[in-house]
């Protein structure tokens, strides 16, 4: 396992996350979290609204039974805060300070630590001041409780405004943009991808897998002619590597941007050899062409536009520009 650094912080994280959402079992917790550290991967992706997952990677970290690998401060803990956590109450949802103090202190008290190294804003809430969010977020920062922040499923001309607003007020910004991301669901190369180069933030990308769906093995019930198409390119390009679908799936993100880190999830543990060993595989141009063409992404007219504008007559007279 590698490692980069997150976003424009010094944080080393490892090329892979591991993805806490559907963890279930306290053995089966104990045994992922393991078979993940014992490979290099340092980083923890749960959230307050994932039922028992704060709970569980709590126990497997500082309880009995605990494996030497999976002492608490050897991982980058990451977990998010928005979701409902009281259907009954609107002040425990949300991005304000209110929802989030409430939030995080749970999550510290089921994860059994008193910090935690990355928070993120789990998503868009358009009625709070992203202002509040920001400065909240800056003063757990400040008072020890959160190390780095990051924002998730959020528009990316929010994530711009607030890049700018904590770099001009002097509050921590985000460091990382956690979105969905796979064969299947290219959306973000439209905006949040050159945003993430352009600003130096990483991605981590949920659904590399397509829930369980690209690696061959699990049956999606009715699949989309896209899925079927993507399924199907995945496997013949395994087959000329000597490597697993889901492998194929997991190096497709990594190669098409380098700030890409898929966050891959599991519910057992005998999955988690064959889905690390991705970050191994390097995929060769032609296949990177081959399953893109299963795939394509078009981004769309206006994008085309804006992309033959910047290089045309209109933008430089007739001259030639070098460089970006
Ligand atoms: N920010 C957000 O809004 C958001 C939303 C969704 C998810 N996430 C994050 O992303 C993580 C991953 O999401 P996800 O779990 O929905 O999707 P995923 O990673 O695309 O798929 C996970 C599924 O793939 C299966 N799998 C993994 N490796 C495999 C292998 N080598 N062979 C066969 N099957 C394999 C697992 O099977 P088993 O269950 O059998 O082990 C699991 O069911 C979550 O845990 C969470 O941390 C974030």
């Amino acid at each position: 396992m590698r490692y980069r650094l997150f976003g424009r912080t010094g944080l080393r994280v490892s090329e892979l996350f591991l993805g806490a959402m559907t963890l279930s079992d306290a053995a089966e917790t104990r045994r992922i979290v393991a078979a993940y550290a014992e490979a290099g991967g340092n980083v923890l992706d749960t959230a307050s609204a994932y039922g028992d997952s704060e709970r569980l990677l709590g126990e497997a970290l500082a309880g009995r039974g605990r494996f030497p690998s999976t002492e608490r401060d050897r991982f980058v803990l990451a977990s998010k805060y928005t979701l409902s956590r009281d259907q009954q109450d609107p002040n425990a949802a949300g991005n304000h300070r209110k929802n989030l103090i409430g939030s995080l202190e749970q999550s510290l008290r089921r994860l059994r630590t008193d910090y935690l190294d990355v928070l993120w804003v789990h998503t868009w809430d358009r009625h709070t001041p992203i202002e509040e969010t920001l400065r909240a977020l800056d003063d757990l920062v400040r008072a020890g409780k959160i190390r780095y922040i990051g924002v998730s499923d959020t528009p990316a001309w929010v994530i711009s405004r607030a890049d700018l607003l904590a770099e001009w007020r002097g509050w921590t910004a985000f460091a990382g943009i956690q979105v969905p991301y796979s064969l299947v669901n290219r959306d973000i190369e439209r905006d949040i991808v050159p945003l993430a180069e352009h600003l130096g933030l990483s991605i981590a990308a949920w659904g590399v897998l397509d829930h369980g769906g690209l690696t061959g093995s699990s049956r999606v019930a009715e699949p989309t002619e896209r899925q079927r198409r993507v399924v199907a390119a995945l496997r013949e390009v395994a087959g000329e590597l000597g490597a697993s679908p889901g492998q194929v799936a997991i190096a497709w993100t990594m190669a098409r941007s380098a700030v890409v880190h898929p966050i891959v999830g599991f519910r057992h543990a005998d999955r988690v050899p064959d889905s690390l060993a991705a970050v191994e595989l390097r995929l060769p141009a032609e296949t990177v062409i081959t399953l893109e063409a299963a795939a394509p992404f078009e981004p769309g007219p206006y994008a085309d536009f804006l992309t033959e504008s910047a290089a045309s007559p209109f933008v430089f007279g007739n001259s030639t520009i070098l460089g970006r």
